[in-house]
């Protein structure tokens, strides 16, 4: 997909790339190294080359980002006497050896602007200045540590800190953030930089869909540019997929589409896209007064101020109104402005408003999934059970030892399953002995299901930003041996906040199980028993996932629904053409699923989303944003749909492969192409129309008046000003048949509306695709 996002990332005027680097994907085993594939960091740079942009490298190599342990790899945590993020010798000798490897593998390359290539700026740490307090003076000496290390590898390029007040010299400390605008570097000789512009926000299993308006982002954007920014980063423009197991959180869902102006899949996410497609082309007509510009500033009070970039050639103007509610009128210069509330219009020549971010005139793209026309019917399913006979029944693992261990410790995150296994042996004279008794498992926030001799008891799980949480069930044990049993499984590691890396993981006990006795509670605690332990799943095991392998039998008999810990494998056919192609996991329950042995991540449709904080109306522009605003799929599944990008699939037969952990019904599991439904747009008089199906022809006009409508996409409504002529013929003559159609919004086209209350006429369409 890159050379396609990083086209349309060109094409929507961006002049760089900002990319992470993970290290736990290129180093996941102790200096054992990957730069294959997807993880092929040089291709990805040289690629960015080859269209004309410019890169900036975030090696952290801590990078947070949502992603399982924040980037770190999990052997180095085992490491014995290692503290993450602090002055550590043995956590820095590997932070320093990772650093310089990826400096090394760019320098050899070339890429360095110094060199000639195309990055230009790198950063090393993230956000450490947001947590540094926790680590006292160590955390002070780390920090200058980290600005000598990097800036004794002689790069070339300017090294970021972001969020680091005061990073030592001559690190550059940048902001990230919503907005940036009234942040001021403390290093008075640093550039304004934003690192994030946050675009919209991330999901967690059990959120609801992040929106952030266009109007919003322009704003932000526009604003920090009025006031003295230098560079800005749209964190995300594409955020992706968090294939595979690399979603950290825990609880972060697969898809990371964050809103962002390319969607999950790589569509244009209009308007969003488009609106700041202009405002690039705005900021960069202006290049010359915002770079060598004397700025001075013109308050006029309310939130509203002006500013001007003047050379001795020429100067640009901003009007700004950071006012939440009140459009403001201002005189400047000789002439009268309306500045929309909490919008920024840009005057290139100080006279004329080119842009403003309250005036969207790019299309909103309705994006749908179609049916999938290759394959005629529904799929034939095959199935396994996932073999827990020695794990669930004889409680018979790899490893044992006398404590409740971390999952990270004796898992190393080698798989998101590990097996806790134990025996109690209980004799109706034991204290706890009673007619109630239950098994309390104190968790880690992460999945536990539970298995007494051989029986399912219970699972429980928490949520994103809940680390702990006590599973507490009623068991019948026997006089004798009782083999106690618990799975757990992670949803990604910790990746955010002070020593989040020490965030216990799996169970980490005390295991109990309590006898009650009228009011009285007596404890027996199994924490240093002797546990027994296996890490991950038969099924991983024997690549199950692998449609290659053919070592093991599938059932196609009595294939099971609602059947934890069973295995699912069907053969499909690729929705026709290139349109990027999703797949319907609704009906299932948890797990991971597979196409082709790539694993597309985690899957969990049967998480809902919180009922709460969605709203019919209209979402307001105005005010600040923060990632509970305007949500939307409120009581629905979390995460439906999960993204199977077109490289993964095969022209002719493909497989898909399910792990059900919880139980589920895989019969509706659907593959289908995402498109351009339709496509609306609400222009001005005056303004040009700009409509397009992404590629495909515009069928049918199935909304159009010019006057004052109302309502918005898929909604418009006429009022009584509507124009003398028939807007939609007119608009079906300009637009069908074709790809796209571009007009201009004139009377002498489109007829007069008989309007008196609204003088500023706007034509509201909206085509089918
Ligand atoms: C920042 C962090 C990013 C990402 C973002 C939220 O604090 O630097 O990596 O986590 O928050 O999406």
């Amino acid at each position: 997909m890159w050379p396609d996002l990083i086209k349309k990332a060109k094409e929507g005027g961006l002049d760089a790339i900002e990319t992470y680097v993970f290290w736990n994907v290129h180093e996941p085993q102790r200096r054992q190294y990957d730069f294959t594939g997807n993880l092929d960091i040089v291709r990805f740079i040289k690629t960015i080359q080859q269209e004309g942009l410019y890169s900036v490298v975030r090696i952290g190599p801590y990078v947070c980002a949502e992603w399982n342990y924040g980037g770190f790899p999990v052997w180095l945590h085992n490491m014995p006497g290692i503290e993450f993020r602090t002055a550590n010798n043995v956590y820095m000798n590997e932070m320093q050896n990772f650093t310089t490897l990826i400096v090394d593998m760019l320098r050899k390359e070339k890429l360095f602007a110094s060199q000639g290539g195309p990055i230009i700026l790198a950063q090393i740490e993230n956000e450490y200045g947001n947590v540094m307090s926790s680590y006292g003076d160590a955390g002070k000496a780390y920090i200058n540590w980290c600005a000598n290390m990097a800036d004794s590898l002689h790069i070339g390029v300017p090294w970021l800190m972001c969020q680091q007040t005061d990073a030592p010299q001559p690190m550059i400390e940048t902001c990230n953030g919503f907005y940036c605008d009234s942040y001021t570097p403390k290093n008075p000789t640093s550039p304004k930089m934003w690192t994030e512009n946050w675009t919209g926000w991330f999901k967690s299993w059990g959120g609801k869909d992040p929106y952030r308006t266009t109007e919003d982002l322009a704003y932000s954007v526009a604003r920090f540019f009025q006031r003295g920014g230098t560079f800005q980063n749209y964190y995300m423009y594409h955020g992706g997929t968090n294939f595979g197991r690399t979603a950290g959180g825990p609880y972060i869902t697969t898809s990371y589409d964050y809103n962002a102006p390319l969607d999950e899949y790589g569509n244009l996410n209009q308007p969003k896209w488009g609106h700041l497609k202009q405002l690039h082309s705005v900021l960069k007509s202006m290049e010359k007064t915002l770079t060598y510009g004397n700025i001075s500033t013109l308050d006029f009070g309310s939130s509203v101020a002006a500013t001007i970039y003047a050379t001795d050639e020429a100067s640009s103007c901003f009007l700004g109104n950071a006012n939440e509610t009140s459009d403001a009128t201002i005189n400047f210069q000789d002439a009268d402005y309306v500045i929309p509330a909490w919008s920024v219009s840009i005057l290139p020549d100080c006279k004329t408003v080119a842009f403003n971010t309250a005036k969207v005139n790019t299309q909103t793209s309705v994006m749908i999934k179609k049916p999938n026309e290759a394959n005629s019917s529904i799929l034939e399913w095959m199935w396994r059970p996932e073999f827990t006979h020695d794990t669930i029944v004889r409680g018979k693992g790899q490893i044992v030892a006398n404590r409740i261990v971390d999952q990270k410790e004796m898992a190393s995150d080698a798989s998101d399953y590990l097996w806790y296994m134990t025996s109690v042996n209980l004799g109706k004279d034991d204290a706890m002995w009673s007619n109630n008794m239950t098994l309390r498992v104190h968790g880690s926030g992460q999945i536990l299901h539970s298995y007494v001799n051989g029986k399912y008891i219970g699972s429980q799980w928490a949520k994103y930003n809940i680390f702990n949480h006590v599973f507490e069930k009623e068991v019948k044990l026997s006089p004798g041996h009782n083999k106690i049993v618990i799975l757990s499984a992670t949803v990604g590691l910790q990746n955010y906040g002070p020593m989040f890396d020490l965030t216990q993981a799996g169970v980490p006990g005390p295991v109990e199980i309590v006898g009650h006795k009228g009011d009285e509670t007596i404890i027996k605690d199994l924490s240093s028993n002797k546990w027994s332990y296996k890490i991950g799943l038969n099924g991983l095991d024997n690549q199950l996932f692998n449609p290659d392998c053919k070592r093991v039998k599938w059932s196609m008999d009595n294939v099971p629904v609602n059947r934890n810990l069973t295995w699912y494998k069907a053969s499909f056919k690729a929705p026709l053409g290139t349109d990027p192609v999703v797949v319907d996991l609704l009906g299932l329950g948890k797990g991971e699923a597979w196409i082709n042995g790539h694993s597309i991540g985690r899957y969990w449709p049967s998480f809902i989303a919180d009922e709460q904080g969605c709203s019919d109306a209209v979402c307001d522009y105005r005010g600040s944003y923060n990632g509970d605003k305007c949500v939307s799929n409120c009581g629905q599944p979390t995460q439906r749909y999960y993204h199977v990008p077109r490289s993964f699939l095969n022209e002719d037969v493909n497989t898909i492969v399910l792990f059900e952990e919880f139980g589920g019904n895989p019969s509706q599991v659907d593959f289908q192409p995402v498109v351009v439904g339709s496509a609306c747009a609400t222009v001005s008089e005056g303004n040009t129309v700009e409509l397009s199906c992404h590629g495909r022809p515009i069928s049918g006009v199935r909304f159009a008046s010019l006057g004052n409508p109302q309502g918005v996409c898929g909604a418009f409504e006429k009022t009584s000003c509507d124009s003398d002529k028939d807007v939609v013929s007119i608009v079906e003559d300009q637009c069908v048949g074709k790809e796209s159609c571009s007009f201009k919004v004139s009377q002498d086209v489109f007829g007069s509306p008989n309007c008196f209350d609204a003088p500023i006429n706007r034509l509201a369409v909206e085509v089918s695709c």
